[in-house]
């Protein structure tokens, strides 16, 4: 039977007696196990984007909170950082890719229509033993395929589960348009994800809303615009954005989400050590905080280094947080994401 949460007495005692009810659905708990991530060296400042573009790095600073990001080289496709990512979290989790059930790759830059990936990260690491599959859930995607690889762990079918996020955003992104240019970067984050008996994902929450995909798009290449000259010459194979709207709900859906992926616990934002949230604009992430009432201290910031990864951005954020000490052992910690589709969605993990 499953033991009742309350919420009382003070935060140390509300997340043990979280711990002690287990998971809702089974006593069996996923957690991570270990984690990677890979930037590309290449560095674009806001001054070296005020040479491409009307833009200044004042306005790039104060509107996003970015002043740098990373590049991939032309010759290196989405797989190949991921593998990277993925080499460096199998190292840090002690075990083999051979020993990997499952591959998941969120990303919205696949190397190419088809295979997935995550074949492509498969065949790189020999992780032969592994099924593959990509998940297109856009900035939430590395959230959602944390909650599918807790499915397939929680139900017994896999035990050890390679999840990545990856992107190379500079090859959809219009160097000529402003709006957009200054705010993506390349990168990748991976997590090993496996059974654990102590701590792991407490609960999780996910959702989506297509009325609102025409905020956050790639028009080309698709079935709908397939490539052509025409699509070429009108670059609709480089992301669109209304990023104003999105803006507004952004910051209402990452409090929403985060909240309500705390109160299936019994918990509230008190509660979180370290938040990691989807890193799309330091004014959204401040605006976030400042509505859960979180301190600086519990916020884990990297955008001024890397601007926005998509789904790798909240990748590379936990795994920074985690080897620099800001997530320490017992922590309540927080991912939280929002992007295009829309996607949205949260994840508490005891660490
Ligand atoms: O990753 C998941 C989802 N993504 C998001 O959640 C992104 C959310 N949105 C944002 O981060 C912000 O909306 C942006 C950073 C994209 C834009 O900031 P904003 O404060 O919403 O600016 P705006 O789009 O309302 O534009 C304000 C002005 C405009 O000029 P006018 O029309 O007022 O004269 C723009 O043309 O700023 C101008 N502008 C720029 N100026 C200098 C837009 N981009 C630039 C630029 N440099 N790079």
């Amino acid at each position: 039977m499953k033991k009742k949460v309350r919420n009382k007495g003070n935060k140390k005692t509300r997340v043990k007696s979280v711990i002690k009810a287990g998971p809702a659905t089974t006593r069996r708990r996923a957690g991570i196990i270990g984690l990677g991530s890979y930037l590309p060296k290449k560095i674009l400042t806001n001054r070296h984007l005020e040479k491409m573009v009307d833009t200044s790095d004042e306005w790039i600073t104060t509107r996003t909170g970015i002043k740098q990001r990373r590049i991939a080289l032309k010759s290196q496709a989405t797989s190949d950082m991921a593998v990277r990512a993925s080499k460096s979290a199998l190292r840090d989790a002690g075990i083999k890719a051979a020993d990997l059930d499952l591959i998941i790759v969120a990303t919205i830059t696949p190397d190419m229509q088809f295979p997935s990936t995550a074949c492509f990260v498969q065949k790189a690491l020999n992780a032969e033993n592994a099924v593959c599959f990509d998940i297109g859930a856009a900035c939430a995607g590395f959230v959602y395929a944390i909650v599918i690889a807790e499915q397939f762990i929680i139900t017994g079918k896999y035990k050890k589960v390679l999840v990545i996020g990856s992107e190379k955003l500079s090859s959809v992104t219009d160097w000529t348009d402003r709006n957009t240019c200054v705010l993506f970067g390349d990168g990748a984050g991976a997590c090993v994800m496996a059974p654990v008996r102590s701590g792991g994902i407490l609960s999780s929450y996910i959702g989506s809303n297509g009325k609102n995909s025409d905020l956050l798009f790639l028009p080309g290449g698709g079935s709908r615009n397939p490539a052509s000259h025409k699509t070429v010459d009108s670059k609709l194979h480089c992301i669109k954005m209304q990023g104003n709207e999105l803006f507004k709900m952004a910051v209402r859906i990452m409090v929403y989400a985060a909240d309500k992926s705390l109160k299936k616990l019994g918990l509230t934002c008190k509660d979180i050590d370290m938040f990691i949230p989807h890193q799309a604009n330091i004014r959204i992430l401040f605006a976030v905080a400042k509505k859960m009432g979180l301190s600086r201290k519990n916020l884990y910031l990297n955008i001024a280094k890397y601007g926005n990864m998509s789904s790798a951005s909240t990748a590379i954020a936990l795994c920074e947080a985690v080897k620099s000490k800001h997530i320490k052992k017992g922590d309540l910690v927080v991912l939280d994401a929002f992007g295009a589709g829309l996607t949205w969605g949260a994840v508490v993990i005891k660490w």
